[in-house]
């Protein structure tokens, strides 16, 4: 055991499921506390309970002031500080329909939990580690954010904004010995993934799914499915002591996607839709 975090306080903020999950499992076994952030009252509690005393579940909203501001300080009560705050949950709007048919009625969602919550969740962080020595936010992004590509546009340019409000706290923070980096995860089967691409039959959506991952995986380099676990390993990185010379920062953890020029697939997505909504 490697103990990178030993003596850390670490809030994961969509630890529930997925990325934020494998993020906390891997902060626990690494020697930090950690809180799980989350409004999932179902599995945030399950996995608090499985990993031990040192992990805590605590229902927050990120898009809510008061959530946030409570779970920082829930960690600081329960565990006597906060040093790690990765702000990682965030909401999808649906792959289809298109944008000339999208009645934009989940954008004020999408923004005020992808945006708000991780410009709540850096500023209620850094007020407290900046009157105790410094410490290090993660905010997730996606290569949807710094890659202009087809579908789920609202989603998109939250994530856009969140990699420069990022960049932009790294510099407002930097003289407090707050750094600030970013994670662009790239095509990861979770929840989420599965979620942007609702609202048709399970047939549908297994074709869908299988005929997307053959589109995602057809211009990554590394073939190679990426899985929860890599884009965790880049927030351990960020969170430990390993880099404290590092701050504003984009990590991709996308098998190399966003290196070279970006493909919209557009013909075969709508091929991949046409196909999955006649099954
Ligand atoms: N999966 C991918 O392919 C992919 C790609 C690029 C970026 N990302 C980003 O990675 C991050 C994690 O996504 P994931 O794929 O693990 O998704 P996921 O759906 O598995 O996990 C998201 C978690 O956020 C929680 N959540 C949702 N709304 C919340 C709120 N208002 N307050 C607190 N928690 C809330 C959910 O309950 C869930 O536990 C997100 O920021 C996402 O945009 C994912």
């Amino acid at each position: 055991m490697r103990e990178e975090l030993a003596g850390k306080v670490a809030i994961v903020t969509g630890g529930a499921s997925g990325i934020g999950r494998a993020s906390v499992e891997l902060f626990a076994r690494e020697g930090a506390s950690v809180v799980i952030a989350d409004v999932d009252d179902e599995r945030g509690p399950q996995l608090a309970e499985a990993l031990g005393e040192r992990v805590r579940y605590r229902r927050t909203d990120v898009s809510s002031e008061a959530d946030v501001q409570g779970v920082v300080d829930f960690a600081v009560e329960t565990f006597g500080g906060l040093h790690i705050m990765f702000n990682n949950a965030a909401v999808s709007n649906r792959l289809f329909p298109s944008f000339l048919d999208d009645d934009l009625t989940d954008f004020r969602k999408v923004m005020d939990v992808n945006l708000l919550g991780v410009m709540l969740g850096t500023q209620r962080a850094a007020r407290h580690m900046a009157k105790h020595g410094g410490g290090s936010i993660i905010n997730t992004a996606s290569i949807g954010g710094s890659v202009a590509g087809f579908g789920v546009v609202t989603y998109r340019a939250s994530k856009a904004a969140v990699l420069h409000f990022s960049k932009c706290a790294a510099i407002d923070l930097a003289q407090h010995n707050v750094r600030v980096n970013i994670i662009n995860p790239g095509h990861i089967r979770t929840t989420m993934s599965s979620w942007s691409a609702g609202g048709m039959s399970e047939a549908g959506f297994n074709q869908l799914q299988r005929d997307l991952d053959e589109i995602n995986f057809a211009d990554q380099p590394i073939k190679r499915e990426g899985r929860a676990e890599d884009v965790a390993e880049a927030a351990l990185y960020l969170g430990s002591d390993r880099s404290q010379q590092v701050t504003g920062i984009v990590i991709p953890v996308d098998g190399g996607v966003s290196v070279g020029d970006s493909v919209n697939h557009v013909q075969q997505i709508l091929d991949a839709q046409t196909r999955a909504m006649q099954m």
